[in-house]
C-alpha cells in the first residue's frame, strides 16, 4: 500500500512559517546530509519528484510539509552536519520540542557509516525532552545482507546502551529497491494513531 496522494504544503525557514499547529498527526525525518530524507519521503508516497533530492550532501535548506489528505502530515528536514549546529538546533530543535501533533520522529541512518556522534547528539535531546523516535537505517542496496546485517546489530547494540525514547524496533529501508518500505509505512500509520 502507498501513503498517498501526497502534496506539498509549505516550506519554512523560520518558525512563524511553520503551518499552524493542526491535529493532523505528523511524523519528521532527521538525520545526516545526503542520508537519504527526502529520497525516502519520496519513496514512502510512491511518487518521484514529489521532493528534491541531490547527490550534493546540503540540498534540502528548509523544512518541507507534505500531507495527505487530512490524515497524514510528513515533513522533511534539512540535513544536521551541514548546516551549524546552532543553525540546525535553532528552528528544528524548537519545532521538534513544540510541535503537539508530532507523533514521531525518524532518525535516518546509514548503515555502512554507522551510528555518528551527531546522531547520538539529536538522541540525547529527543531523550531530555521525551520525545518518541524510531531508528531508520538506509541505503540498504548498498551492502550485502550479512554486511547489512552486522551494521544494524552494531546501531542496535548502541541504542541499547543510553536511549530512553527510541522505540525498540529499527528498520531497514532502501528507497531505490523499495525495500522495507512497506513495513516502515505500517510504523508511521501506526505511530500516527498513537
Ligand atoms: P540533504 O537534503 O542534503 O540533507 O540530503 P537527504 O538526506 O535528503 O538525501 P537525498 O534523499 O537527497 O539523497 C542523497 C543521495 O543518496 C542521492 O544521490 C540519492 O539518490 C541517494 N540515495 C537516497 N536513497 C538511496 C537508496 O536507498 N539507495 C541508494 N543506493 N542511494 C540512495
Ligand atoms: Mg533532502
Amino acid at each position: 500500500f502507498f501513503l498517498s496522494p501526497a502534496e506539498f504544503v509549505k516550506s519554512a525557514t523560520n518558525l512563524s512559517m511553520i503551518p499552524e499547529n493542526t491535529m493532523i498527526p505528523e511524523v519528521a525525518f532527521v538525520g545526516r546530509s545526503n542520508i537519504g530524507k527526502s529520497s525516502l519521503i519520496n519513496g514512502l508516497v510512491n511518487r518521484n519528484g514529489l521532493v528534491k533530492t541531490s547527490s550534493k550532501p546540503g540540498h534540502t535548506r528548509m523544512m518541507n510539509f507534505f500531507k495527505l489528505g487530512d490524515k497524514l502530515s510528513l515533513v522533511d528536514m534539512p540535513g544536521y552536519g551541514w548546516k551549524s549546529r546552532d543553525e540546525w538546533g535553532g528552528m528544528i530543535i524548537s519545532y521538534l520540542q513544540n510541535r503537539k501533533n508530532l507523533r514521531r520522529i525518524y532518525i535516518l541512518m546509514d548503515p555502512s557509516h554507522g551510528l555518528k556522534e551527531s546522531d547520538a547528539q539529536i538522541m540525547k535531546l529527543l531523550d531530555s525532552s521525551g520525545l518518541s523516535y524510531q531508528v531508520v537505517l538506509t541505503k540498504m542496496d548498498r551492502l550485502s545482507k550479512t554486511k547489512y546485517s552486522a551494521a544494524k546489530a552494531e546501531i542496535e547494540a548502541e541504542l541499547v546502551k543510553g536511549s530512553i525514547c527510541c522505540f525498540p524496533l529499527v528498520l531497514g529501508v532502501s528507497s531505490k529497491t523499495k525495500d522495507g518500505l512497506d513495513e516502515l509505512r505500517a510504523a508511521i500509520v501506526k505511530a500516527s494513531q498513537l
